[in-house]
């Protein structure tokens, strides 16, 4: 899980690598790496810290000239993050370099039979030993780079996305894939490689998404050749043409990525419907459900798989699928689905949820339940992502880019389409009257304005936060449709502030975390007026007679809670099973404030990345 770039062309390289890298912290940011060609030598300077650390080192170390080279972001797997540990690395000649993102998992057995021959390595990393046997293998084999790399991945096993150029043969690149994403910018007699699109959207809209198994030699003045590394078959090249402008992966204004992608919720939302939802006319069209209709309403049951955030926006979307359209959910976590031997058949339905649709353990579980018969239906934010390619159908979410490592659109936008999704099975199977049906539609299409006036709450939160932000644990409590956003809420917390915070259904309380409640825990409350009210004001007063801090998230007019309440954060009325979309905003808010006032790296969060592409 690291962000790789390149470039090769008639460009100074090292400002579009420096931005490059830093549009990609998102996939990792514990050290960074750069090296350059100016001509006739190989500067290089990498450094434990983040791209900002990279650019004060390389700028007084090196030369920063050349039109040729790669860089890297890194989220350390094997070996600690540190200077020498860094990308890229150096073949024992150093003419070979390279950047990886991925994991080398027969590096040791590789590295000992390289040792024997005299090789010797700086690092602790797979990385270094796989620039290594490309070398080997170029020397002993007397072949050329791009066949060096081909042989010497076949002999492999693991993960990569890899870039490697010799200084030997400055005109090209080599580039491979397998399991982590890689995609190549074409400009005009100029490449641009990288993890994604957002380092080279500024400089070309065309590009081309390396398959699993596939490797590309990125020749100046050449067209894109792209060959399968296991048989050598020549594969045409599918150039895409982007549709992200640069505005969509910038701040905005805002201090933190994390703070414009909640706001920018109303919009994500209306943009997941747009051209879906047909209130007007009583039609939901979705292009992915309507070709494989059968397979929904005849499925035995739905499984969803999921990792972090968009697990949790499958446990709300179990609710609305058995509420709605009464099929039967399991929601599993990809990482024990994949090893639990699962008993599936061909009359199951997988959802997979995923925002990067680059999530190994997900992958991992598509590809099992494919394997076993099921109908697989992705739904991802990434378009052209692995997972959004190896599903059978899908719904992509168009949220936008979404850049901030806590996910906060994406979840109110996978909840969207999955309503979508459950609204029109439901209709299909004659679940609910034409009159209920039209009622949901047109409630969905009132969301966007009232997760804006949910957002409205802010200077309110910022207020409560500031009372809050010294808490060592939190709870979180919401029943039904609202308890899986109480986890998500702790989770918020949990990784933006590192604060200890517990999800719950607020009627387990009494079976174990009530212990916990004293005058300094913090009891985040799901209060809205749908879906067990009564029951939940009795869970207040419970947490009220041990002196518990409460912060209510209630509908607009609620007078009960209110009353019992330390502080109470209103929203709009609306349909209990759409609570989700509102209810979460407060809690995103709530979460953001605190890691703002107790100074941790909001949009990076130590530990973290963005897309974890390792299992
Ligand atoms: C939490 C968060 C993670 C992701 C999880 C799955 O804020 O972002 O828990 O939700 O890593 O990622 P995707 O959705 O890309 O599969």
């Amino acid at each position: 899980m690291c962000g790789i770039v390149g470039y090769i062309g008639h460009r100074d390289a090292y400002p579009i690598i420096v931005k490059g890298l830093q549009r990609l912290e998102y996939r990792g940011y514990d050290s960074a790496g750069i090296a350059l060609y100016d001509g006739t030598s190989i500067n290089l300077s990498k450094t434990k810290g983040k791209v900002e650390d990279l650019k004060n080192k390389a700028e007084k170390g090196i030369s920063l000239t050349g039109n040729l080279g790669v860089g890297h972001t890194r989220w350390a797997t094997h070996g600690v993050p540190n200077d020498v540990n860094s990308h890229p690395h150096y073949s024992n000649s150093g003419d070979l370099v390279i950047i990886h993102n991925g994991i080398i998992e027969n590096y040791e057995s590789i590295k000992k039979e390289l040792t024997k021959r005299g090789y010797t390595f700086k690092s602790d990393t797979d990385t270094e030993v796989l620039v290594n046997l490309i070398e080997e293998v170029k020397k002993t084999e007397e072949v050329k780079l791009g066949q060096a790399v081909q042989i010497a991945l076949n002999q492999v096993v693991g993960a990569y996305a890899i870039a490697v150029f010799d200084k030997q043969k400055p005109d090209e690149i080599v580039v491979a894939k397998l399991g982590s994403p890689l995609a190549i910018g074409i400009g005009e007699n100029e490449f641009f490689i990288a993890s994604d699109a957002s380092p080279f959207i500024e400089f070309t809209n065309n590009a081309v998404y390396l398959e699993d198994q596939e490797m590309a030699i990125v020749r100046l003045g050449k067209e894109i050749k792209l060959r399968k590394i296991k048989d050598d078959a020549i594969a045409y090249p599918k150039i895409l043409e982007l549709q992200l402008n640069l505005e969509q992966i910038e701040k905005g204004g805002y201090d933190h990525f994390m703070l414009k992608e909640i706001y920018e919720q109303p919009h994500a939302i209306l943009d997941t419907y747009r051209g879906r939802l047909l209130a007007d006319q009583g039609i939901i069209r979705m292009a992915g459900i309507d070709q494989h209709l059968e397979k929904f309403v005849n499925a035995n049951r739905i499984i969803i798989v999921a990792c972090g955030t968009s697990w949790h926006a499958g446990l709300v979307a179990e609710y609305i699928f058995e509420d709605l359209a009464r099929i039967p959910v399991e929601v599993e976590y990809a990482s024990e689905f994949r090893y639990r031997n699962p008993v599936i058949t061909d009359k199951d339905v997988l959802i997979a949820i995923s925002q990067s649709g680059e999530t190994a353990d997900t992958l991992a579980a598509i590809k099992l339940a494919k394997e076993k018969g099921a109908f697989v239906f992705g739904v991802c934010n990434v378009v052209g992502s692995s997972i959004a390619r190896e599903t059978d159908a899908g719904a992509y979410t168009h949220a936008g880019p979404e850049i901030g490592v806590a996910s906060t659109k994406a979840f109110t936008t996978q909840i969207t389409i999955l309503t979508l999704m459950a609204l029109k099975l439901g209709k299909e199977k004659g679940e609910f009257s034409e009159s209920k049906f039209h009622e949901y539609l047109a409630e969905l299409e009132n969301i966007p304005a009232k997760v804006q006036i949910a957002l409205e709450s802010n200077p309110l939160i910022e207020i409560i936060a500031d009372v809050y932000k010294d808490s060592s644990n939190c709870l979180y409590l919401g029943r039904g449709y609202n308890f899986p956003v109480a986890l998500e809420g702790a989770l918020k917390l949990k990784e933006i502030s590192y604060i200890h915070a517990e999800g719950y259904p607020a009627a387990e309380m009494k079976h174990g975390p009530i212990a916990l409640i004293d005058e300094q825990m913090p009891v985040i409350v799901i209060a809205t007026n749908k879906g067990h009210y009564e029951k939940v004001v009795s869970n207040i007063q419970e947490i009220k007679s041990r002196k518990g801090m409460i912060i209510a998230v209630v509908t607009e007019g609620d007078e009960q809670v209110t009353e019992l309440a330390d502080h109470v954060v209103e929203i709009p009325e609306t349909i209990e099973s759409l609570t989700p979309l509102l209810t979460t905003i407060p809690l995103q808010l709530l979460s953001y404030h605190i890691a703002v006032m107790r100074n941790c790296n909001v949009d990076q969060p130590r530990n973290l990345a963005k897309s974890v592409t390792v299992e």
